[in-house]
């Protein structure tokens, strides 16, 4: 993917840090009885004011259920994915938003599919004109605006193209809900002659939240991103859904499977189970 930009990971190590504390209930002043390290400076770090120490790092992840090198490393900004080729897929911003959009198509784009229509929608439709994409599938991973606020738009412009959605996020898209297609977890939708999609159900950041695989590509929305995970912002699903997601669904993929996320860079199966700080060796 020559257009691959260099993005910067989606989350600090702020981020990491808030996310652990709100899914399992945890607060500055609760770290620092446990870890004797002081409230004031832990609520900095939660703010991307400083960043702790490797050793602080360790301490603060075996109360928050995180692993510890693996924290280390983020405090430390001492990783950052190998970037894979994924064949056949192109990558688009989303401007305004800060999302990352996709589209994947077979026999040099005469059958596509695009995933998260939103951002400026006429962008969108003269990027699949030019491309001369036969737009077949607009997939959704969730009900968030960056993900899915151009639907209606290219919906139009795409008549024969089905929308697909998961049916617990799927009143996002406002009436065009009872025209998309409601794919339930393992479910395969056909693309081309020997190639099919395959939706997996990973609740947690929304309740409907979906991931696609195409080939060896997995587009996991704000399920997963490279070294972190998407806040758990679910109506019943939660902090314990999306991890559980992540590693039911997600994980036991092949180890090369590439993992195109929602926000920042994209990442694989093997690079995440080792050092997304989320999980341990034994996720
Ligand atoms: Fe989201």
């Amino acid at each position: 993917m020559s257009d691959w930009p260099r993005l910067p990971l989606e989350d600090t190590f702020g981020d990491v840090l808030r996310k652990a504390m709100r899914g399992v209930g945890s607060d500055a002043q609760m770290l620092a009885a446990q870890t004797g390290i002081a409230a004031h400076a832990i609520a900095r770090w939660c703010g991307d004011d400083g960043v702790a120490t490797r050793d602080e790092a360790r301490a603060l992840a075996r109360v928050l259920r995180l692993d510890p090198e693996r924290l280390a490393d983020r405090a430390s900004d001492a990783w950052y994915p190998t970037i894979p080729h994924a064949e056949d897929v192109r990558h688009h911003p989303h401007d305004p938003h800060p999302s990352n959009g996709y589209v994947f198509f077979l026999e040099g784009g005469k059958r596509a599919a695009l995933v998260d229509p939103a951002g400026v929608p006429e962008h969108l439709v003269r990027m699949l004109h030019e491309g001369a994409y036969g737009l077949e599938y607009i997939l959704i991973t969730h009900k968030h605006a960056d993900h899915c606020d151009a639907t209606t738009e290219v919906a139009a412009a795409f008549p024969d193209a089905k929308i697909v959605m998961h049916e617990l996020d799927a009143h996002a898209i406002g009436n065009l809900a009872p025209s998309a297609l409601r794919v339930r977890d393992g479910e395969e939708l056909p693309f081309g002659d020997d190639v099919r999609i395959r939706m997996l159900h990973t609740p947690g950041h929304t309740d409907g939240s979906s991931s696609y695989l195409f080939k060896s590509t997995l587009f996991t929305g704000d399920t997963l991103f490279a070294g972190s995970v998407g806040g758990a912002y679910g109506d019943v699903s939660t902090y314990d859904d999306i991890l559980n997601s992540i590693r039911a669904k997600i994980f036991t993929l092949p180890d090369e499977t590439i993992l195109m996320p929602g926000h920042g860079p994209p990442s694989t199966v093997a690079q995440e189970r080792a050092h997304n700080p989320f999980f341990d060796d034994h996720a």
